[in-house]
């Protein structure tokens, strides 16, 4: 097949290598491109139809150059919006050695490397965790697939009888007490799981956004009276909103003294791990049953990569007990190699080797210096903020998480709901940043999450400038 020419591969391998490092060079300069170039969805769905002109590529290059141009740049240090890491270099071609090698890794044998690789972070994310040696976990496509896999796990563990096998019976309703700032796909996955709505049973947030202790008691008290019977709790590690830490060693406590399985969805914020300076706002973690941490988001990892770590490893066999012949030659037997095992997913992507790669290559200080100054930063923004008399702070950001708003004398809260999104999307398409927004209460708020280690202050400080420019405008 002459597609398999290796001298293609090198000659546009190398054009492409070049053309991104040009890339990088100028994204990190915040130079070149927008940050996030504004383009209306419909209009690029046509200007990239395949209806015509397949199989007729001017070069492969002028294909990635297209990609490249409609893209948001997450290397800019104007980017500043979502919580996908501007990742780093040597992950991407890492990612590139796993793609072309694709080895599944649903069992050992389509991925024998990769499977031991995934392993290895495993264990060490699970010592970080303060887990001992009886834990255990896999890998996910994101951090949504990892809480529905930790939830599995938890049903399993704790209902009455075979739930996995005998499905969800009418009469028996269990429910998970969830934080108000939980991430939409805890709920989502609870429903996915076929236990409702009703089955999250919120727990309301008091100081900082984080759920408020004294409310547990209250939030069981509303499942019994609802038929809810409560198996497990999920706490924030951090919010997806606000950044908030919910107090692990209150929900451990609550846990312990209520039979509870205790998850952590740590997507966001568990990399605080690594740092000896953060690690505090996770303290209680090692008490978790189940915790989730993304490598995608504050590991500065190509994603997607998402660790669920169980402390007791085989929770983790329990929850997707399965036959498939084609697959497993023993088919009940705990082999930790044959992943698929484990995971909702059969074929998975070299997710093992990524991670590994980057711990192996630059190891732990990497990410915990990362981490501290993320952290530092948006502690210094949050305090600048707060001094500004045209701004105002939601609250002390706990992690690298800032919730801000423009404010005008005179203006309703509706009216400063407006200015403010329409602040926001000035902003985007004036190219230099990217932000977003969080609705909290009723009100607008600027939402930044600083996660490109090469967004300063003084990036910082030209978002102010330039946000006071656009609302000095006329037309705002
Ligand atoms: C706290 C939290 N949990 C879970 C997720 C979902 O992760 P993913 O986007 O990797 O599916 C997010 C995403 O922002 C998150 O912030």
């Amino acid at each position: 097949m002459k597609e398999f020419n290796p001298e293609q591969f090198r000659s546009e391998g190398h054009r492409i290598v070049d053309l991104l490092a040009e890339y990088l060079e100028e994204a990190t300069k915040g130079e070149g491109y927008a940050v996030l170039p504004v383009s209306d969805p419909d209009e690029l769905a046509e200007y990239f139809t395949l209806d015509s002109g397949n199989g007729r590529p001017e070069s492969y290059i002028t294909i990635v150059n297209e990609f490249i141009k409609y893209s948001n740049h997450l290397h800019n240090p104007g980017y500043i919006g979502h919580q996908c890491t501007s990742p780093l270099p040597l992950g991407a071609l890492s990612h590139l050695t796993a793609t072309l090698l694709n080895n599944g890794s649903a069992v050992y044998e389509m991925g024998p490397a990769n499977s031991a690789m995934e392993r290895a972070v495993i264990k060490h994310l699970a010592a970080k965790m303060g887990f001992d040696k009886k834990a255990d976990g896999i890998l996910t496509h994101g951090g949504s697939a990892g809480n529905l896999t930790a939830l599995l796990a938890a049903r399993q563990a704790k209902c009455s009888y075979n739930i996995w096998e005998e499905g969800v019976r009418e009469n028996m309703k269990p429910g998970f007490l969830v934080s108000a700032e939980s991430h939409y796909s805890v709920v989502r996955n609870l429903k996915i799981m076929g236990l409702g709505a009703e089955s999250a049973v919120t727990v309301r947030s008091g100081d900082g956004f984080r759920m408020d202790p004294g409310s547990f008691s209250h939030a069981m008290k509303d499942a019994e009276k609802n038929g809810i019977n409560v198996i497990g709790m999920v706490a924030s590690s951090c919010s997806t909103a606000t950044g908030s830490y919910d107090n692990l060693m209150y929900v451990a406590e609550f846990c312990k003294k209520h039979d509870l399985w205790m998850h952590v969805d740590g997507a966001h914020g568990m990399g605080v791990v690594f740092s000896d300076r953060y690690r505090h706002l996770v303290k209680g973690v090692e008490a978790a049953d189940s915790v989730i941490i993304d490598f995608h988001k504050m590991l500065l990892t190509p994603g997607l990569n998402t660790a669920v770590l169980f402390k007791d490893g085989d929770r983790s066999y329990e929850t997707f007990e399965q036959k498939a012949s084609y697959l497993f030659s023993q088919g009940v037997e705990r082999e930790w190699y044959n992943g698929a095992k484990r995971s909702l997913e059969c074929t998975k992507s070299s997710m093992g080797f990524v991670a590994w790669s980057l711990f192996r290559y630059y190891g732990d200080s990497l990410f915990s210096d990362y981490i501290d100054d993320r952290y530092d930063t948006a502690a210094q923004f949050g305090a600048m903020i707060e001094g500004l008399p045209d701004f105002e702070l939601l609250t002390p950001p706990q992690s690298n998480i800032v919730c801000f708003r423009h404010i005008q004398e005179g203006k309703s809260p509706t009216e400063l709901n407006a200015h403010n999104d329409l602040l926001r999307e000035k902003l985007i398409a004036d190219g230099t940043f990217y932000i977003v927004k969080t609705t909290v209460d009723g009100n607008v708020w600027l939402r930044v999450t600083i996660i490109n280690p090469l967004t300063g202050m003084e990036t910082l400080k030209r978002l102010i400038e330039k946000l006071r420019e656009i609302a000095g405008k006329a037309s705002i």
